[in-house]
């Protein structure tokens, strides 16, 4: 019998290149290697731990992300392409297991603890802006640096375009500095009366329950994912563990099917994210593909053509090489010995990432409303089919279908 492989993703809506080379092009290669059965889920039950009332953008959301997904191919013949509410089988074992996790074990889920952390520093951020009068001075200082940094840099005779990605990448590090500077200054700020603290739902504490049984739910054997998501899948496997010694043995335990995620920078050079809007998105038109291309960050010591680049930083080259491989071997050694200037680089780069996506635009937008409902009610059905077998065996080995 072949594997079953389960991967879900939130619904985001239209999709950006990280998420393309990230994760969806990879559930097509897993799909279309015909070694596994494979199940895809939007899971927009997992949108709600962090935004409850924004139920809104659920539908077009899950809309525009299932019309890339069968862009790029993911197909509703080769694969289960389903909606997580519209199977409440994995309501239904999201409850069995919360009863078999500690809340002490909970709490020590890492993407948790990091959330809380980052959580932490941003108020600590925002309260620092409004109350330290230390403020003042450590700005005077960055104004004194950024004054004196630009003043030799405009005197080497940049063009205007240089000029904005220089003042963009030395503003954005000053600003992280001083708020390093600022966050270590009041480290024993108590923070129980930060308002907003204590606005971590239940239900984004439970998240990794609920994605152990969106896995668990299929009896998938494999999750294909990235390197962050492997604390869940270890936590998906300790809760199967202690179901199967508790009741009898009724799920595999899974394994992450681990993906090289590429590093994807976004415009900005942070993390391709819809959250930072400093994405490509296989949506986007070529002109504007190219006009987002020709604004991206890229190495900031390269000025000139001729200064020797550091491509592997570069947002820019890092989409070259995830995108388009063999170019990347030319650009990296040109970038590096001060052959290739940024802008050209910028303006290939833009025609080869178009020509690369023209097929899945196209297709995109070839697809009625109607049939994107077709094929996710037509898979929700199945998933929901194999989904009841799975909760009667639970049933059953918990001695609780004897009504
Ligand atoms: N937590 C995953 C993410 O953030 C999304 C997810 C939810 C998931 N349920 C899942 C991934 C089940 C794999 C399997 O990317
Ligand atoms: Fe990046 Fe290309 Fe410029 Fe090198 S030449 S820094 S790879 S944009």
């Amino acid at each position: 019998m072949k594997k079953r492989v389960l991967s879900g993703t939130r619904p985001t809506g239209k999709a950006h290149l990280g998420n393309l080379a990230g994760a969806f092009l990879n559930w097509v290669r897993i799909q279309d290697s015909g070694e596994y059965e494979t199940f895809y889920c939007v899971v927009d039950w997992h949108s709600l731990t962090t935004d409850y009332a924004e139920t809104d953008a659920l539908r077009p959301n899950t809309l525009e992300m299932l019309r890339d997904w069968l862009a790029i191919g993911l197909s509703p013949e080769r694969s289960v392409l389903f909606l997580q509410s519209a199977v409440p089988e994995h309501a239904e074992l999201h409850l069995l297991f919360s009863m078999l996790v500690s809340l002490s074990r909970a709490l020590r889920v890492p993407t948790f603890k990091e959330h809380l952390e980052d959580k932490r520093s941003e108020l600590v951020k925002d309260k620092l802006r409004t109350e330290t009068s230390d403020v003042s001075e450590i700005l005077k200082g960055i104004r004194a640096e950024v004054t004196e940094n630009l003043a030799e840099f405009i005197a080497s005779g940049p063009s205007p375009e240089t000029v904005r990605q220089k003042l963009s990448s030395e503003l954005s590090k000053l600003t992280d500095r001083a708020s390093d500077l600022l966050a270590r200054s009041v480290a024993d700020v108590d923070f129980s009366d930060v308002p907003g603290f204590d606005a971590i739902s239940c239900g984004f504490l439970e998240y990794p329950i609920l994605q152990a049984a969106d896995i668990a739910v299929y009896r998938a054997q494999a999750v294909p994912v990235g390197e962050d998501q492997v604390p869940h899948i270890e936590f998906a496997r300790e809760i199967v563990r202690r179901f199967n010694a508790t009741y009898g043995q009724v799920f595999p335990e899974p394994e992450a099917l681990l993906t090289p995620v590429p590093r994807i920078l976004g415009s900005d050079g942070r993390k391709m994210s819809k959250r930072y809007d400093n994405g490509i998105y296989l949506a986007d038109p070529p002109d504007v593909l190219e006009r987002k291309l020709m604004g991206f960050f890229t190495d900031p010591a390269k000025i000139r053509k001729s200064d020797p680049g550091h491509p592997d930083d570069c947002p820019v080259f890092l989409l070259i090489k995830a995108f388009l491989p063999p170019r990347a071997e030319e650009v990296k050694p040109a970038c590096e010995r001060g052959e290739l200037g940024c802008v050209e680089c910028k303006r290939r780069a833009a025609a080869g990432l178009n020509e690369f996506l023209a097929p899945y635009r196209e297709k995109r937008s070839s697809f009625k409303e109607d049939y994107l409902l077709d094929v996710l009610r037509e898979g929700s059905r199945r998933a929901r089919e194999e989904a009841a077998k799975t909760m009667s065996l639970v049933r059953r080995a918990m001695k609780m279908d004897w009504l």
